[in-house]
């Protein structure tokens, strides 16, 4: 990522945002990540292409998700601490959250590497898995108690937007309609899904309904072995 640190400016009377998109980004953390020791469990050790296709899907999440506590580092914890102190050790905390789930994220990255090479070896990846899990989960309901409505009170809407725009240009192209995909799934409500569809330029919704859709549940069928709802 080639962002610097943004520094806070935005006057207090443009300040206030709607943040609850937050949550259909961490549906799909929950989800994928949820079932990821399932997927891992299932993949026989002899059929290396589903234990290459299940940990391709893995690495591309947990891709996502560094890139997205990379955006929330460098847009949002100056600002909070800057525009709302009391908040500075709610802040410190997420902070550290990120620094232990980086850690995890490699750590991860580097079980499931040695996995493809050696399928029938899964326990410490399950093993590292479960942690990454367990700090990941905590945090993101941390972040919803906390961040989520400190961020809709002291953030612009311009400032929130901003993440969602450098996140989709992290995305790599040939894969950007396929996540759109795991977005619309794992919304937790019909709304939240609603509103990821509104958000869309109507080339996308058009290039998702004639192409991205049916890469994408055929990809989730054969993660799952079930049509996405
Ligand atoms: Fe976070």
């Amino acid at each position: 990522m080639n962002q610097s640190k943004q520094t806070p400016s935005a006057a207090p009377e443009t300040w206030g945002c709607k943040t609850d998109d937050l949550l259909t980004i961490y549906g799909v953390f929950r989800h994928g990540l949820g079932k990821a020791a399932d997927l891992i469990r299932g993949a026989k050790p002899a059929d290396r292409e589903r234990v290459e296709f299940v940990s391709n899907h893995l690495k591309e999440l947990l891709q996502a998700l560094h890139n997205h506590h990379q955006l929330e580092d460098i847009l949002w914890w100056d600002r909070l601490k800057q525009r709302a102190p009391e908040s500075t050790p709610v802040v410190e905390r997420m902070i550290s959250a990120h620094e232990q789930v980086a850690l995890l994220i490699e750590e991860v990255q580097g079980k499931l590497a040695q996995w493809v090479k050696s399928p029938q070896d899964k326990e410490e990846l399950l093993s590292r898995l479960a942690h990454l899990n367990e700090v990941l989960f905590t945090h993101l309901k941390d972040e919803e108690t906390y961040i989520m409505p400190l961020a809709a009170k002291v953030l612009t809407q311009k400032e929130w937007d901003e993440a969602h725009s450098i996140g989709m240009n992290e995305i790599p192209k040939n894969r950007m309609l396929v996540q759109l995909g795991y977005l619309l799934q794992c919304s937790p409500t019909p709304q939240l899904r609603q509103e990821v569809l509104d958000s869309l330029p109507g080339f996308v919704k058009l290039l998702y309904r004639l192409n991205g859709k049916k890469k994408f549940e055929k990809e989730w069928e054969k993660l799952y072995g079930e049509k996405p709802r």
